[in-house]
């Protein structure tokens, strides 16, 4: 049974594979159009979906008539009368017919519970906005997932976030991770103002509804001291639901008990820096978060809720396919020479983080190295760099947060608990975003850094994500040539 599972007219539109519980393939639309946050499909990755075809079934990730009655409620004439934003009609042009539709928080908690290792959890979905859903919990015991308590627009976390995103100039629902870096350079001086006006706790909701932003709320505040506020007051409410989550892990399950585990998934759960907050309260043993928590994953989420079976989860390299070995030697010849590489090799990344198949890699040692990659990236100079460590080293570099043993999709920040030999992957508040990596995520990644470790002593790489400034990551060899061609680094 191949089944084929779309999110798109969103803000990353992608397509899954799936065969009986072998994901074959899962990708960004982005990655084939070159633009960056692309809403809609486009006639390469569709081509490519179709090599793994013919499919049995077409799954959609959410339904687009209960959405069209929210943007009524909201206000959104425009898109709820018009049949055009109708995912049937965008995928007309491809041949493709949708023959179900997932509700939207079923889709991120089935991506999220069917590809954990758990077989009873309790599933935490926090997002901004799809239909009407923005909150929900619900508990999963075997294939079963049963929804137990639901928070609805206009009363969402994530549009919060967002609102606040768009009142510091940047852009919302895409550059939330922006907002949540600034955070740490700035005091919270607006959390009162914030609850005052905005928020009301136990349960959560919003005193007004903010869907078109905040206008300019506080206007002489410094963006910094806003990024601050609206993360604490983020990490407070998302404390409660979490809190609220745990007390059902005590209450349910085949032994009337689903054991400390959470499956935390939406968009929100891309807020790394809240993450380990949260991890570090201590009310779940086991946490599993999908690289791709966001819409983007409930491609394969809704796929999964419409089998209602765990997926077989390898590892988050799913897309496009460069062929060959893992150039172990060659990127340790280039970083001992030029301190910087990049790697286009192997499967992309499915999901917003490059994880060593699409990276660009340096030597995190050293003063001038930031300033280098910053070249090469050219973004805010206080948004830090991640570093990928071997999983057996991170705890002599870091201080992973209480529960979490290992973080191989770059989801918990860490203190670096080892001096100021590798200020390159150092953010402002001396946290880093780790990555930690073993034998079984990715072979060629492993070997390199036990090689770069070998050879240096160092068991850590910068790695950041390999694209030209502006699209989105590098896809295919072309790809990588071109930015061998601009900025002057191999890509091996
Ligand atoms: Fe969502």
């Amino acid at each position: 049974m191949k089944i084929l599972g779309i999110n798109c007219m969103n803000h990353d539109a992608a397509m899954a594979v799936v065969d009986g519980t072998e994901i074959l393939w899962a990708a960004h639309a982005e990655r084939y159009s070159k633009v960056k946050n692309d809403h809609f499909l486009n006639q390469a990755i569709v081509n490519e979906a179709k090599t793994y075809g013919p499919f049995d079934k077409v799954v959609y990730y959410e339904k687009p008539l209960l959405k069209k009655t929210r943007q009524l409620y909201a206000g959104q004439y425009g898109p709820a009368l018009s049949y055009t934003e109708m995912p049937q009609w965008h995928l007309d042009r491809f041949g493709i017919k949708i023959d179900e539709y997932i509700n939207h928080h079923d889709s991120h908690a089935a991506a999220g519970y069917f590809t954990s290792p758990f077989k009873e959890a309790v599933i935490l979905t926090v997002d901004a906005i799809g239909e009407w859903d923005t909150v929900s919990i619900s508990v999963a015991n075997g294939n079963k997932i049963e929804r137990k308590e639901t928070i609805r627009y206009p009363h969402s976390l994530g549009m919060l976030y967002s609102a606040f995103t768009q009142r510091c100039g940047l852009k919302p629902a895409e550059e939330e991770y922006i907002l949540m870096g600034m955070a740490a350079y700035g005091k919270p001086d607006y959390r009162d103002d914030i609850y005052e006006d905005f928020v009301q706790q136990g349960p959560f909701k919003l005193k007004q509804n903010i869907h078109r932003g905040i206008g300019n709320w506080h206007a002489g505040a410094d963006p910094v001291d806003l990024a601050a506020s609206v993360q604490s007051v983020l990490v407070e409410c998302l404390a409660n639901l979490w809190q609220r989550a745990s007390e059902y892990s005590n209450r349910y399950g085949t032994s009337g008990y689903v054991g400390r585990n959470l499956v935390y998934v939406g968009g929100v759960a891309l807020n790394c820096v809240a993450n380990s907050g949260l991890a570090n309260m201590g009310l779940f043993d086991n946490i599993w978060i999908v690289p791709n928590p966001g819409d983007a994953g409930s491609s394969l989420g809704c796929i999964a809720a419409s089998e209602k079976k765990h997926l077989d989860w390898k590892n988050p390299f799913l897309g496009h396919n460069i062929e060959g070995e893992y150039p172990v030697d060659a990127i340790i010849k280039e970083l001992t020479e030029n301190k910087i590489v990049g790697v286009a090799n192997g499967k992309a990344e499915f999901g917003p983080r490059a994880l060593g198949n699409r990276s660009l890699l340096a030597d995190p040692r050293g003063p001038e190295i930031k300033d280098m990659v910053n070249r090469i990236k050219r973004r805010q100079k206080f948004r830090p760099f991640a570093p990928a460590i071997l999983e057996e080293d991170v705890n002599e570099y870091f201080a992973l947060p209480t529960p979490i043993k290992s973080t191989p999709y770059m989801q918990f920040t860490a203190a670096y608990t080892h001096g100021k030999d590798c200020p390159a992957i150092l953010h402002y508040d001396n946290t880093s975003r780790v990555q930690t990596v073993r034998k079984s995520d990715n072979e060629g990644f492993y070997e390199l850094l036990k090689a770069w470790k070998s050879k240096t002593g160092c068991p850590m790489l910068l790695n950041t994500s390999l694209n030209i400034k502006g699209e989105p990551m590098v896809n295919d060899t072309e790809d990588g040539n071109a930015f061998t061609y601009k900025y002057g680094v191999k890509v091996l």
